[in-house]
């Protein structure tokens, strides 16, 4: 019995946030941002709308779309770095609960930008495990909570919003979750951080990162996991239908891809309308060439996520959805 991904979905906050709306209270401009990380528009929750709302909707629909009803599922794992509540409740208690769920197992896990690959590997192990049958992962973010708007390095980059997918059973490994890989180390913690435990709203509390330092473990690392990870499983770039990596930078994923002979066509890149939305760029990326009519049965995609802790690793997935 292997571990498959059996469907996806997103939410997206209504609220658009172009460059220009940060012209207006910053020194920086739609081409500087533009050009240093491909951004455009961004979407940030509503107040009143917290990570869990976004991850609930993104997670009934996931549920839908996987043919299931909510009491179907028996896990639910929310991957994110700006939870409704620091500590407790989890993010993922209050998702079970959004979707009408009153006895299931559910928590978080914190993996900054890498949360997407690390509940796949999670998710695959329970599967394969047999502990759990029907697993709703999702990414759930409102990053725009902990962004500091005064600083224009870290502010103009990120976004918010939700994806989610079920991982359920198949018998074929073609269908499969292929391989999952995670790594991390806490020696780079300095790099990306939220460092006061606790998210009011002030600027020592809020999302900090040095973007430079970053950027190049960035490129270096994802090439490096990518590599390794298809090699293992004797997979060529050929032999992939989709390259979906974290949506941080068009430059990174642009470097990274080529780097990795992928073709512009295998590359997936929404990093221009969603900004960086961290744990779920990835499957909101995803849906987005679901909801395409391009992601069919049977397509291999290699995903490939770095991000806070830090924190890294990688995947080969079949979608075996509708
Ligand atoms: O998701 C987790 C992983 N995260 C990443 O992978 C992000 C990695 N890093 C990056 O994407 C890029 O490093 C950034 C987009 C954050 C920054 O781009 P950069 O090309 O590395 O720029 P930089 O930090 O070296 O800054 C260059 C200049 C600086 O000015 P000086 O010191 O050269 O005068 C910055 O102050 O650009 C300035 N700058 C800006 N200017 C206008 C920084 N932010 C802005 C801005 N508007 N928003």
């Amino acid at each position: 019995m292997y571990a498959a991904l059996k469907s996806i979905a997103s939410y997206i906050p209504t609220k658009c946030v172009s460059n220009h709306d940060f012209e207006k209270i910053l020194d920086t401009s739609d081409e500087w941002i533009i050009e240093r990380t491909g951004i455009s528009t961004r979407y940030f929750a509503l107040d009143g709308e917290d990570t869990s709302d976004l991850g609930a909707k993104a997670g009934a629909l996931a549920i839908e779309r996987a043919g299931l009803k909510p009491s179907d599922i028996d896990l639910i794992l929310v991957g994110t770095l700006s939870p409704d509540f620091l500590g407790m409740p989890s993010t993922a208690c209050l998702v079970a609960r959004k979707l009408g769920l009153s006895n299931c197992p559910a928590f978080d896990i914190t993996a900054a930008c890498t949360g997407f690959i690390y509940l796949l590997a999670t998710a695959k192990a329970f599967v394969e495990s047999g502990i759990y049958k029907k697993v709703l992962i999702i990414g759930a973010e409102k990053i725009s909570k902990i962004l500091d708007f005064s600083d224009r390095s870290t502010c103009v980059l990120f976004g918010d919003g939700a994806g989610a997918a079920v991982i359920s059973t198949t018998d074929d490994p073609k269908k499969s979750i292929l391989d999952v890989h995670i790594s991390g180390d806490g020696n780079f913690s300095s790099l990306l951080q939220t460092p006061i435990s606790s998210l009011k709203n002030d600027a020592k509390q809020c999302l900090q990162m040095r973007g430079n330092e970053v950027f190049k473990i960035a490129v270096k690392t994802l090439v490096t996991d990518v590599e390794n990870i298809m090699q293992k499983n004797n997979i060529t770039s050929k032999d992939v239908t989709y390259f979906i990596p974290h949506q941080a930078n068009l430059r990174i994923i642009k470097a990274v891809g080529e780097r990795l002979s992928f073709q512009k066509e295998q590359i997936i890149l929404s990093v221009q309308k969603y900004g960086n939305t961290s744990a779920a760029s990835i499957p909101m990326a995803m849906n987005d060439v679901y909801e395409s009519g391009k992601l069919k049965n049977g397509d291999l995609m290699v995903l490939d996520a770095i991000g806070g802790g830090l924190t890294w690793g990688s995947a080969l997935v079949y979608f075996d959805g509708n």
